[in-house]
């Protein structure tokens, strides 16, 4: 086979381990590796490098993608559409490898709808968005640069004995604040998927301010993690919770920290390595089967999908995973109501 790997969307840490399994793996068990650079963009443009073993060399380690990534516009329309199927036709392809996130899993279903070559999607989002895919490629390594940089902002913290309020990326999922909040040891955690409304917000945070700083408290700091998921801009927080802090935290201050992009890069972790490396593997397996427009998911054994070789990756129909995915954002999915359950138990505990 002649086999293209591309990765898309938000980069995130473990696609490069990906890559290189997809290229080292493919090699070895005799078939042409190639990758498209700039994920939709570039195979709109035919933008296609040999990725021989040797040229890979050492790429698992790196934080990004080597061969770049793009949110494209173009490529949903029909338009796009028709010249990606002409370009996968010029360059002589039989199966695509599509490393991404939703939009890019959307895409890869999309493109397959006529199947015009073989293709499988692997979960990679920093945001563990994407339905049926316990832990997507990057969600480990990113939950631990927010915990590492909040063990930093939670120094300097007691140093001053202030509060923080840190925002984190996540877009419309609240996981990585939920998973690196409790790690941190945050006093609170902030996430969309509950729906407070900006006074709700306002009004549980006085509460925890009260409770860790209020008169009569040792403690030396309060960190609160918000998930990007939560509309309410940071600073307006931060702001409005200032006003008050005269009567909630006497002599207190509270500053806010934006982690951003940064939360993206880095390099991966040793997890993020390995199961990116497992779910590229399957992926491999899976086109040799003829196995078409399906994502490989790192879950549980006995969880969704069709069982694979390995006990902890699974075989989901991309038309499944985009389902969960919507059921995910809208909150009606149970593995949303279990996660906010659980939180909420912990609650009252984490100003304690
Ligand atoms: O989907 C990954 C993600 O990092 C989100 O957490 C964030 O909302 C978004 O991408 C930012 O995208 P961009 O870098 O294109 O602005």
């Amino acid at each position: 086979m002649k086999i293209a790997v591309l990765t898309s969307g938000g980069d995130s840490p473990g696609m490069n381990a990906a890559v290189r399994t997809i290229a080292v793996s493919g090699k070895g068990r005799g078939h042409e590796v190639v990758g498209i650079r700039r994920g939709y963009e570039g195979l709109l443009e035919g933008d296609a490098i040999p990725l021989d073993p040797a040229g890979v060399d050492s790429i698992t380690r790196l934080g990004g993608t080597v061969l770049g990534s793009a949110r494209s516009q173009v490529f949903p329309t029909p338009e796009g559409q028709a010249r990606a199927r002409a370009q996968l036709k010029a360059l002589g392809l039989d199966a695509l490898v599509v490393i991404g996130g939703n939009g890019s899993l959307t895409g890869a279903h999309l493109l397959g709808a006529d199947r015009p070559v073989t293709i499988v999607g692997l979960p990679a989002s920093i945001d563990n968005d994407i339905g049926h895919s316990g832990l997507a490629i990057g969600v480990d390594t990113a939950v631990n640069t927010i915990v590492e940089s909040c063990d930093r902002i939670s120094d300097t913290a007691r140093a001053h004995r202030r509060a923080f309020l840190v925002e984190v990326m996540g877009r419309n999922c609240g996981f990585l604040a939920m998973r690196a909040g409790i790690a941190a040891e945050a006093n609170a955690i902030l996430y969309g998927e509950k729906q407070l409304s900006e006074d709700e917000l306002v009004d549980r945070l006085r509460q925890v301010l009260r409770r860790c700083f209020g008169p009569g408290q040792a403690q030396k700091r309060v960190l609160i993690l918000k998930s990007e998921s939560v509309t309410v801009p940071t600073a307006r927080l931060t702001k409005r919770l200032q006003e008050h802090l005269a009567e909630d935290a006497p002599g207190v201050d509270i500053r806010e920290t934006v982690l951003g992009h940064l939360v993206r890069g880095g390099n991966p972790s040793a997890l993020d390595r390995m199961l990116a490396m497992r779910l590229a593997y399957a992926g491999i397996h899976a086109l040799e089967q003829g196995i078409h427009d399906v994502m490989l998911a790192w879950e549980p054994p006995g969880g969704h999908g069709r069982p694979t070789a390995d006990p902890s990756v699974r075989i989901v129909p991309l038309a499944e995973v985009l389902e969960e995915t919507k059921r995910l954002l809208d909150g009606s999915s149970p593995v949303i109501q279990k996660r906010m359950e659980l939180l909420s138990q912990a609650e009252d505990l984490l100003t304690i």
